[in-house]
């Protein structure tokens, strides 16, 4: 089967998409959302600014340091970062956050390369993509947007991505090296790693304070938990299956809530003083916004807002932050390249 497209491009391959097939207004969202944010602008928040997490302009600074790193780069060695995104399908939201990803890299001056295919594509056919981004050496960052079809085994994919590009991370390799002490990997999840990142920037203290995540996901939980620990956090995951987890969130200095539903995490989980990291992105309905919708994210944004010491709005915290890190983890790997 012949690729739908694929191409190198130097602003992002959706924009020459007929609008037909341009995702409308975001509707569906998911837990690790990377969807560019308007700032947190709810002006009928109680939530003093003082207390906001601002993950757009933490990521826009981010953005500008990769920017100029580029630049040298491209001055000093020639190398341009390239960075392939593979969409299978037409779900809204993965396009939507695909257009974003490719928009991202055009700005920090990366190539992109895109290959969308339909969503009945063989498994062996989202092989070959996978196969010919690893041997382009122009390509020094690799993604796969998740979800799948469910006909294509998410496994499989991603074990065939080389380790080197795997930029999201999610190889199992990688997964690894993070799990173990003494051991780095390559390349660390996008959207913990902007977590983490937000929390270094800021400089709340991790070593030896006592940490909960909400939610156990490969793409978010799981490595949040690791990246605590692994800075000497004490980590306890609650998920669907953990009986009183209000009570255990309620003893956490730092919060990460990524179960993927809309304001589970209620003001009374949180203790006073604690930082709280929310990685949902859910949309709520809401007759009296233009759309008929809100975003909101897995916690109670007002409630625990009142708790909190520092809390990340929705949308306009993580969000940002998992493409800055996206583009981080590209950045690096081209520099790798550079030394070889
Ligand atoms: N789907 C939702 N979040 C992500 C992500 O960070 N990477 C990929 N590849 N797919 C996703």
């Amino acid at each position: 089967m012949a690729l739908a497209f694929q191409r190198p491009v130097g602003r992002p391959a959706t924009a020459s998409r007929p609008a037909s097939r341009r995702a409308p207004a975001l509707r569906i969202v998911s837990a690790a959302a990377t969807a560019p944010a308007p700032s947190p602008s709810s002006s009928a928040s109680s939530v003093p600014a003082s207390k906001l997490i601002d993950g757009k302009g933490i990521a826009d600074t981010i953005r500008s340091e990769i920017a100029a790193e580029v630049a040298q780069l491209k001055a000093k060695h020639n190398l341009t970062p390239g960075l392939a995104v593979v969409l299978v399908g037409a779900r809204k939201d993965s396009e939507t956050y695909v257009r974003s990803k490719k928009k991202a890299c055009a700005e920090v001056g990366f190539d992109s390369y895109g290959t969308d295919l339909p969503a009945d594509v063989s498994e062996e056919e989202l092989l070959k993509v996978v196969a010919a981004y690893n041997a382009d050496p122009r390509v020094h960052g690799i993604l796969v947007q998740l979800p799948l079809p469910k006909h294509i085994s998410e496994k499989r994919i991603l074990d065939a991505i080389s380790i080197e590009k795997d930029v999201d991370g999610f190889h199992p390799l990688n997964i690894g090296a993070l799990a173990m002490r003494g051991r780095d990997p390559l390349f660390v999840p996008c959207t913990p790693k902007g977590c983490i990142e937000l929390l270094e920037r800021l400089k709340v203290p991790i070593s030896g304070r006592t940490a909960c995540v909400i939610g156990r996901s490969n793409i978010v939980g799981m490595p949040a938990a690791l990246l605590l620990q692994r800075r000497d956090a004490t980590v306890t995951m609650v998920h669907s299956k953990t009986p009183d987890a209000a009570k255990i969130c309620g003893e956490a200095d730092i919060v990460i809530a990524a179960c993927g539903v809309a304001e589970m995490v209620k003001g009374d989980w949180i203790k006073p003083g604690a930082v709280v990291i929310d990685v949902g992105i859910n949309a709520k309905d809401d007759p009296t916004a233009k759309k008929g919708y809100r975003l909101v994210g897995d916690v109670d944004f007002e409630a625990a807002g009142a708790r909190a010491s520092l809390i990340t709005p929705v949308p306009g915290g993580v969000g940002p932050m998992t493409i800055a890190m996206l583009l981080q983890n590209t950045l690096e790997s081209a520099r790798r390249a550079a030394k070889h």
